[in-house]
């Protein structure tokens, strides 16, 4: 997608600036923070443990307000994503991606679709199906309560409800955090062929070196309240920063470097 990346950005995050007040006291969490993503690309962001990834995608959602700077997602401020049928444009994968547990599968998927209350009833429900089988779950399972659910499968429904309404973007909160090694790896094939076939933009947090070298495009480094570096996995390793030292050359790192094959085809 080289011509989408000359156009404007998907994604639009300029001079932004996070503060929250706490027992009165103010804590910084972004601090002139820029960051871009292109259209069709596969974003992973990286940071240590509350240096504000969430906060972040939940400023892209239009879910937080910054203190300042500018978050523009597809040409227009994020702060209008709060309004009715903004899910049609941003499908968000929370990081403890809870399904209502009183609805079965086919009910969680097809929740967006129905709160928008401008579809038939049956429509809803083939739409939801078609995103069930889209995320690799067999139509048998529609029915099953969130209770019944492996971790896997869970995180499957949870973005198969992100999917529903075919937003361009997709935002993903450690989506293979808790996942077993084979899950993880399984969700991981599915992201990689979500992004390819749908041409969808996706946004990742991730600790998962596997996941990250698997599937970005590009990596966007969160550090010092600010993304310190963007490229590809080797253009981003090759920077000289503490976290990034810690990160991908700690012993954790040195297993997933070792696996590093060449980086995705650009899409
Ligand atoms: N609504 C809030 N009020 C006060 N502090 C918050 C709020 N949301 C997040 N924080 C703080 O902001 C920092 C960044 O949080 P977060 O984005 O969740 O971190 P992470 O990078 O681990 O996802 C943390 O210190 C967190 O405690
Ligand atoms: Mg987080």
């Amino acid at each position: 997608m080289s011509e989408a990346r000359s156009g404007i950005p998907l994604v639009d995050i300029e001079q932004l600036s996070s503060v929250f007040r706490t027992a009165g006291r103010e804590f910084v969490v972004h601090r002139d923070l820029d960051l871009q993503v292109h259209a069709g690309e596969l974003m992973s962001i990286v940071g240590g443990s509350g240096s504000g990834k969430t906060v972040l995608l939940r400023q892209m959602l239009g879910l937080e307000r910054p203190r300042s700077g500018r978050v523009t997602v597809m040409g227009r401020s994020a702060a209008h994503l709060g309004e009715p049928g903004a899910a049609s444009r941003v499908g968000m994968l929370f990081q403890r991606g809870a399904l209502f547990s009183a609805f079965s599968v086919l009910d969680n998927i097809a929740f967006p679709l129905r709160e928008l209350g401008t579809l038939p009833d049956d429509l809803v429900r083939d739409a939801a199906l078609v995103k069930l089988q889209m995320v690799g779950l067999d139509p048998s399972q529609a029915h099953k309560m969130p209770a019944d659910l492996s971790g896997g499968m869970i995180k499957r429904v949870a973005l198969a409800r992100a999917l529903v309404m075919d937003p361009p973007l997709l935002l993903l909160d450690e989506p293979t955090a808790g996942l077993d090694p084979d899950s993880a790896e399984a969700f991981c094939r599915l992201l990689r062929s979500l992004h390819r076939e749908l041409g969808l933009t996706v946004v990742m947090v991730t600790h998962d070196l596997d996941t990250l070298f698997e599937l970005s495009t590009r990596v966007a480094v969160l550090a010092e309240h600010r993304v310190i570096v963007s490229g590809t996995p080797r253009e981003v390793m090759a920077f000289d920063h503490p976290f990034i030292r810690e990160f991908f050359l700690g012993d954790r790192g040195r297993r997933a470097v070792a696996l590093l094959h060449e980086p995705p085809p650009a899409v």
